[in-house]
């Protein structure tokens, strides 16, 4: 069942012990108050999946604080346009309780964006199934919202962050080059965002509505990676049970990315140069050749040139493959672009686990800013991704940084390398050793590490720990 954080409101005591105590049963994270003006401010420092609230009550009643919370959900809305059905803020799905005597109330909570209502005296049971029901469409809602900001940054500016003297020609040179059927080489350490560059270029191109073929020349055992290129008829080799088109072949008219072009055999390097030459392809076992017509984008991050010099690569394929070299820099030798980058992954963080973070502590950033990332780019983003969801608050302080007691990359004092690259065996054999200690039940594994249940299922999930 889907578990989620739940703000219970009911000035009755009694009632409030109560039905905090059945849905903590029932496995979810709860939160419960007397006074509604206590909940209208934890309303504004978190977010809640659910918000249950009582009507009657002497100094709010529950339709106005229903009133306030959908009107301020609306103006903390992105202003995109991009409402989900039912509604595009990140406002907590609402159910009041009310008793007999005042339905209307309910009807009218409704009205007013209320997505159901309980009626007082009601069954545990009957509870249980409103609060799931409101969680399920809490749960389509951040998805829903994530997936308009994964599209926007797709289809908008490729989401390629950066406006250092660096990265500015990186992108310079890749609008340049999108025009022109040229081939590409990209070059750059892991995790600097050769990909990202690659499908850009490839969406300003003419050919954008044609397809991207990503080759991972890397993850393809050798003898598998000629037919997986080239394609092959049936019968080409045991096991060839049925003809098989190359990836040459289905990318005909658009974009092929070979990407991790460093690892491939001398034998599929010359196979690739006669491709290039002679632009068309000839599958395994096959007696004819097929003519292609794709862009080629390939993508390392060795230094090909010094693999040249010590025979390891073909000179001829790359100069054929190196005729627009982009090369992106480390992220340490462009530190400037660390508060941008930061400042987005926050966001995309933020909005895809639905909390409010409205600030990154100064410290914090001088420290991320002094960080060497030898992961780059999306070193930054895991660590970023982390600490927001390992954030209880608005701002994401040293603590949520540093992730179960790993060292919080600081001003003064950077990590060891070695630290940073353990850190996720770390996390992995924390969070095992806790469920262990736990007995396997979560909700204590998660006290043990004091995390909220959400950041451990965070890493149940990451980690594929999940029974
Ligand atoms: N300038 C940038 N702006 C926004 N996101 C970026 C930027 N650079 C990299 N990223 C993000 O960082 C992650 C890694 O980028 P990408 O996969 O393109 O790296 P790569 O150079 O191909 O790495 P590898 O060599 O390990 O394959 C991705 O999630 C990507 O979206
Ligand atoms: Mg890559």
């Amino acid at each position: 069942m889907h578990r989620g954080s739940i703000l219970l409101i009911d000035d009755e005591d009694k009632i409030l012990k109560a039905l905090g105590r059945a849905l903590r049963d029932a496995g979810h994270a709860v939160v419960e108050t007397t006074s509604p003006r206590q909940g209208q401010r934890l309303l504004a420092e978190r977010n809640f999946d659910v918000l249950l609230v009582d009507n009657m009550m002497p100094e709010l009643s529950g339709l106005d604080l229903i009133r306030e919370v959908v009107a301020s959900g609306a103006s903390t809305a992105e202003g995109r346009g991009d409402a989900a059905p039912g509604s595009g803020d990140d406002r907590p799905q609402i159910v009041m309780m009310t008793a007999h005597a005042t339905v209307e109330s309910a009807i009218e909570a409704m009205k007013l964006g209320a997505l159901d209502y309980l009626q007082k005296p009601f069954e545990i049971d009957e509870l249980l199934v409103v609060v799931r029901r409101a969680l399920d469409h809490q749960r389509l809602r951040t998805e829903y919202r994530y997936m308009v900001s994964e599209r926007d940054e797709q289809f908008d500016h490729y989401g390629i962050i950066g406006r250092s003297r660096a990265m500015e020609d990186v992108i310079r040179r890749a609008e340049l080059v999108a025009d022109t059927k040229s081939t590409v080489l990209i070059t750059g350490e892991t995790g600097t965002g050769k990909e990202l560059v690659a499908r850009a270029i490839h969406a300003h191109s003419a050919q954008h509505d044609m397809p991207l073929i990503k080759v991972n020349c890397a993850a393809i055992p050798e003898t598998l990676l000629e037919s997986e290129l080239f394609g092959h008829v049936r019968g080409a080799f045991t096991g060839a049970t049925a003809t098989k088109k190359g990836k040459f072949a289905l990318a005909d008219g658009g974009t092929i990315f070979l990407d991790e072009i460093g690892t491939m055999t001398p034998t599929l390097q010359s196979k690739l140069l006669r491709v290039l030459q002679e632009r068309e392809v000839e599958p395994l076992g096959s007696e004819r050749t097929e003519k292609i017509d794709v862009r080629v984008i390939a993508a390392t991050n060795r230094n090909l040139r010094q693999m040249v010099a010590d025979g390891k690569f073909q000179e001829d394929l790359f100069y054929r493959l190196n005729v627009i070299p982009i090369e992106i820099p480390p992220l340490r030798e462009r530190r400037d672009d660390i508060p941008a980058l930061v400042e987005h992954f926050v966001q995309k963080h933020a909005q895809r686990t639905g909390r409010r973070i409205e600030k990154i502590d100064e410290g914090v950033l001088a420290g991320l800013q002094a960080y060497d990332w030898p992961g780059n780019v999306r070193e930054l983003e895991n660590t970023i991704e982390r600490a927001v969801v390992l954030s209880t608050g608005p701002m994401i302080t040293a603590r949520a940084v540093s992730v179960l007691g790993a060292t919080v990359p600081q001003a003064s004092g950077l990590p060891s390398l070695k630290l940073r690259q353990n850190i996720e065996w770390v996390e992995r054999e924390t969070i095992r050793r806790a469920l262990e200690n736990a007995g396997g039940v979560k909700k204590d594994a998660a006290e043990l590490m004091s995390i909220s249940q959400r950041a451990l299922s965070y890493y149940l999930a990451k980690y594929r720990l999940e029974s």
